[in-house]
């Protein structure tokens, strides 16, 4: 049993306060009857709850993926920039998702947005060590060297010590960056830590997802075998 305000709020109807108003306006209904009461308990699995005659199912997890565009924080919030929530389709406003791990703003590429608190929790864990492809264009051209200081795991300026990651070059001034944290900054601070400062950042992959043809600003649920790899 759960309450009917929640239920409407988890099926993204709207926020609590907008959840509020639609039950004072007598638009939903439990069973066939119109129902105000939004502490109502209900059960989703042999009642029938409506919004305006159409059926509502509850709550449903999501694990979806943003090829994020540069400009946008990575934050629910932010009081003076545009937030990745803002290019949520209008769908998926009020479902309560929220994004797994941050992405600078200048950085654009695969990020991922979960309403399962639980999974949410695994994926950002430090203990879980989720590799993490960047395509990086910067200053130079990465050498030997730098891949060997790479895979020892650097040490940065202000005596961060970065865990082994790997450094492939793609030629002058272009290369493929894998890490497995994500640090205030990580890539950015471990290219610049070499001399070879980032002009340009993508992630283009995460764990076992790849961006694939999703196009920059686009959002795609992730299927059921996809959500299972992780
Ligand atoms: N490393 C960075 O420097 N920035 C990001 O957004 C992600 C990884």
């Amino acid at each position: 049993m759960e309450r009917l305000d929640k239920f409407l709020c988890d099926s993204g109807v709207g926020t609590r306060s907008q959840v509020k108003v639609i039950l004072k306006s007598g638009r939903v209904t439990v069973d066939g009857r119109a129902e105000k009461d939004a502490a109502r308990k209900i059960d989703p699995n042999t009642q029938t709850v409506c919004l305006d005659g159409e059926v509502l199912g509850g709550y449903r997890r999501i694990v979806a993926m943003m090829n994020k565009p540069a400009g946008f924080v990575t934050a629910t919030e932010d009081p003076v920039e545009k937030t990745v929530m803002e290019l949520l389709p209008p769908e998926y406003r009020n479902l309560d998702l929220k994004p797994v791990g941050r992405l600078d703003k200048a950085t654009e590429g695969l990020l991922l947005f979960t309403n399962d608190g639980d999974l949410l929790h695994r994926l950002i864990s430090p203990k879980k060590e989720i590799p993490k492809v960047y395509y990086a264009r910067h200053e130079g051209q990465a050498g030997d060297e730098d891949v060997a200081a790479f895979s020892a795991g650097l040490i940065l300026r202000d005596e961060t010590h970065c865990l082994p990651a790997k450094l492939e070059s793609l030629g002058p001034g272009e290369s493929l960056i894998t890490v497995c944290e994500g640090k205030y900054h990580q890539v950015r601070r471990m290219m610049a830590s070499r001399g070879m400062p980032v002009t340009y950042l993508e992630r283009r992959e995460e764990g076992p997802l790849t961006l694939g043809d999703l196009p920059r600003g686009q959002v795609r649920e992730l299927t059921e075998a996809e959500i299972a790899m992780l």
